[in-house]
């Protein structure tokens, strides 16, 4: 399971911090004590307990007609935008096989047509099935996505094509009609989850079956971390000392948060984690901005910035501790100035270079939270995801804010239906 450490420095407030740490507790023991059926919060809440919406039936379930999707698509199109589409992105493209009989592509991510024009071109002579997310089908995205895969469903498989057309709604919605009444297969998208922390419901976990992610994996690790984490009401639960960490580090005004990591493959877990934390805590003035960062690429280019600029930030690293890939440089024999390299592993050389990043940052006075993972696997992806949608609900609730909501993405909106005639 994951396991969690601070790298802090001799100047940091240690006490203070355990003073507010002290003070909040009684957060996190609302928060474990939640029955999130009558909770204020009930209506965002079918997250939190995991078996509501990916119950071992669900899954099962889910599986069989991820199958029947799987081996007869080359494509699915999954289209959702936000919270629905991110963390089935995040572990697809993290984690899936090279030679999957399916490719999952992505649309309703944005509204550029030479975007379409290229991913229409790609899969024209493709076997297509198409998945549209939508908890709220007013938004223009999936609905833009609507708008151009039905056509191309309809000239495909002419009658057919509603079989090709997965719809995920919420019951009752009048995208679920629409879905009835063109005979497209249904699945749920919860009234009680909001997109962001849709990763546990049909929402993440179809488009991950059809990738051939193994989705009982993802919820074990969930489990798993679910049951440590619920179950520890002291200052050492570490989605509360996260939590702790982050808001302590706020009100002493370091703004920014960085979460950092040293494997490629957890980029789009960074644009998840992003969201979620801006999503939820950015309003009424409040938050930290949150941003991801990618090294050792990074370091070529916001690293200046964090070692000599503003010092407002904190850093959190996801380190992935067990070695799970290996390739040994080769003397070159030509005078290219790189023999200290010779003989040693790429795997080492990245770990060398993320304990000096970290010690670097930290001898600038950088608060670090480092989160280990023994391994990236598909149960990993699901402690995080759990463990940052916990922690997310114990920060906001000390921020004083909803987590659950998100008013603000309303604003352009507004504007944007204006323009377009809504
Ligand atoms: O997390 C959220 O609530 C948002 O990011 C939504 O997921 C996103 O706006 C898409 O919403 P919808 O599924 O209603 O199209």
């Amino acid at each position: 399971m994951l396991t969690f450490d601070t790298k802090t420095t001799s100047n940091f407030p240690k006490k203070e911090f355990e003073t507010f740490q002290d003070n909040h507790l009684s957060t996190l023991k609302k928060i474990i004590e939640t029955n999130p059926d009558t909770d204020a919060h009930k209506n965002d809440l079918g997250w939190f307990k995991i078996d509501k919406w990916a119950s071992d039936q669900c899954i099962s379930e889910l599986n069989v007609l991820a199958e029947k999707v799987r081996n007869n698509a080359d494509v699915l199109v999954l289209v959702g935008v936000g919270g629905s589409n991110q963390a089935a992105r995040a572990v697809i493209e993290a984690l899936s096989k090279k030679n999957a009989k399916c490719k999952i592509v992505y649309a309703g991510i944005n509204l550029s047509a030479n975007y379409y024009n290229k991913l229409l071109d790609d899969i024209t002579d493709k076997e297509v099935y198409v998945d549209i997310i939508a908890k709220n089908f007013e938004t223009l995205e999936p609905g833009i996505g609507f708008r151009i895969f039905k056509p191309f469903l309809q000239k495909k498989y002419g009658n057919s094509y509603s079989k090709h057309m997965i719809v995920t709604g919420t019951i009752g919605s009048p995208f679920e009609e629409l879905a009835k009444a063109e005979n497209y297969p249904f699945l749920i998208f919860p009234t009680d989850i909001g997109g962001r922390y849709s990763a546990f419901s049909d929402v993440g976990l179809f488009p991950m079956a059809v990738a051939g992610i193994d989705i009982t994996e993802l919820i074990k690790g969930a489990r798993e971390i679910r049951n440590a984490l619920q179950k520890n009401q002291t200052v050492s639960n570490p989605a509360y000392r996260y939590a702790c960490f982050r808001n302590y580090l706020l009100q002493n005004d370091y703004k920014i948060e960085i979460l950092a990591h040293f494997e490629p493959q957890l980029d789009l877990f960074g644009r998840w984690w992003t969201q979620l934390f801006a999503e939820s805590e950015g309003k009424e003035d409040k938050g930290i901005y949150p941003v991801s960062l990618s090294y050792s690429e990074d370091l070529h280019s916001v690293g200046q910035y964090v070692q000599q600029g503003q010092k407002d930030l904190l850093e959190t690293f996801l380190i992935v501790d067990n070695k799970s890939s290996s390739l040994t440089i080769q003397p070159s024999h030509v005078g290219d100035n790189f023999d200290y390299l010779n003989g040693k592993d790429l795997w080492d050389i990245n770990k060398v270079s993320e304990y000096s990043t970290i010690e670097a940052h930290r001898q600038i006075n950088v608060p670090v939270f480092e989160i280990h993972l023994s391994e990236l696997s598909t149960k990993s992806y699901g402690e995080l995801f759990y463990f940052f949608e916990f922690a997310v609900y114990i920060s906001g609730t000390i921020l004083d804010i909803n987590p659950f909501d998100q008013p603000g993405v309303e604003a352009y909106k507004t504007l944007m239906f204006k323009g377009l005639g809504k």
